[in-house]
């Protein structure tokens, strides 16, 4: 470290699918705002897929350097999107703070070797759905952006108009879409669809959708069951449903999607696979020139036919559209929100030039992964050996 000012690193992400960027010129001069108390190290081309020049970085007080480990060589944090590499890791310092989308259910092994690397992680999807957290929480600003693309993708994809347009030569009718899921993701779809002129409808498991779906002007399509009273966790997730009311679920979606022309699959499960709501079947009754966009491809798709990354066209002339990360095709955007939710959480613990860490801050201990050498999170402790007793943590 230069003097007692904290070096923030921020390197070009690794992953191909990746063009989003941790922080940006705004973010960095913010960081930079007090002065002495941090620099900022930008790797090379770290803006190229967001459309940031590296000079942009420099305007904004960034050192940019060529070399990915001369960027991390000292660093007191690093800013991520994804969760960097095994091979990056000796090169941050021990007591290093590693923070991004880190995507904890599937890091395998790689928690481990952050906690043996002694960083201290925090993983930012898992942050609670306070009030105070609002700021950066990054699943809305994704989803927020993956719902309104989504829909783009679809009316691109869409050989009739989304509208209805009364011409001299006659009428069009409106096209008409469904959204399955109605969190952040998709009430943005129901939004966005309904601004392009859709007639809208939306289905979710949880009973407090219908009223925000019929706010945005769409109709409320859902499954009557007492188990929807318990349909939503205490962070206000939806947990997965009993047999019986996917079963209902299914007859409900199997008449509805026949009259469809345009259906957005947004529904998760956190630390789940993804529901499984529209099979074959299903979609061999839709009608030629509809469309799916399954924005739930990378959790295991809500559409049984998905194949994620791929473009599906059926025998009956539906196209499924199953982009992978969906926030990366408007990178621009989703950096600039993205990098602001960081800045966000990161700000409260740059000290005058130490970090500091308030563990009993509700924030930082649903976030953090793993400090001190260890995973500390409940969540996502290490197997037991087999054979081994005591209580475990689900
Ligand atoms: P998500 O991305 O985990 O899931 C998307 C949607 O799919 C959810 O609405 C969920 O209920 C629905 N879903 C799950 N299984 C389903 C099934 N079998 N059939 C139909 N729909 C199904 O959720 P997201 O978008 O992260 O939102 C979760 C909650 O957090 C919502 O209640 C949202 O309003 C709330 N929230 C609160 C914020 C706050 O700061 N207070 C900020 C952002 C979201």
């Amino acid at each position: 470290m230069s003097g007692r000012r904290l070096k923030i690193a921020i390197t070009r992400e690794r992953r191909e699918d990746e063009p989003r960027v941790a922080a940006t010129p705004e973010t960095v001069s913010k960081l930079l705002r007090n002065e002495g108390v941090a620099e900022v190290c930008v790797e090379r081309g770290a803006g190229a897929g967001a459309g940031i020049l590296d000079s942009e970085y420099e305007a904004a007080g960034a050192k940019v350097l060529p070399d990915p480990v001369a960027v991390l060589d000292g660093a007191a944090v690093q800013f991520a999107v994804r969760a960097p590499p095994e091979e990056a890791i000796p090169h941050l310092p021990r007591q290093a703070v590693l923070v991004g989308m880190l995507d904890p259910y599937r890091l395998n092994g790689l928690l481990e070797t952050y906690a043996e690397a002694g960083l201290t992680t925090f993983s930012l999807e898992l942050l609670p759905r306070v009030t105070r957290a609002q700021a950066m929480d990054v699943l809305s600003s994704q989803s927020n952006l993956a719902g309104y693309k989504a829909v783009i993708d679809a009316a691109a994809e869409f050989e009739r108009a989304m509208p209805m347009m009364m011409t001299a030569a006659g009428t069009v009718p409106p096209a008409r879409a469904l959204v399955m899921g109605a969190g952040v993701a998709g009430l943005q779809a129901i939004a966005t669809a309904r601004r392009l002129g859709a007639i809208v409808s939306a289905t979710d498991v949880r009973p407090a959708a219908r009223e925000q779906v019929e706010s945005l002007g769409a109709t409320f399509i859902g499954v009557e069951s007492a188990e929807s009273e318990r349909a939503e966790t205490e962070g206000g997730y939806a947990r997965e449903m009993s047999e019986d009311y996917r079963r209902r679920q299914a007859e409900l979606f199997a008449s509805e999607l026949k009259r469809q022309d345009l259906v957005i699959g947004t529904a998760l499960v956190p630390g789940r696979p993804a529901p499984r709501l529209i099979d074959a079947a299903m979609v061999a009754t839709m009608r030629k020139g509809s469309i799916i966009v399954d924005l739930a491809a990378e959790h295991g798709g809500n559409c049984e036919l998905s194949r994620p990354g791929e473009r599906v066209v059926t025998g009956n002339g539906v196209t499924i559209l199953a982009h992978r990360n969906v926030p990366g095709r408007l990178a621009a955007s989703a950096s600039a929100l993205y990098a602001r939710n960081l800045l966000a959480f990161v700000t409260p613990l740059l000290g005058d030039g130490n970090l500091r860490f308030d563990w009993d801050d509700e924030i930082l201990a649903a976030t953090v992964l793993t400090r001190d050498g260890a995973v500390v999170h409940p969540r996502f402790q290490p197997a037991p050996p087999p054979g081994a007793t005591g209580a475990g943590t689900s």
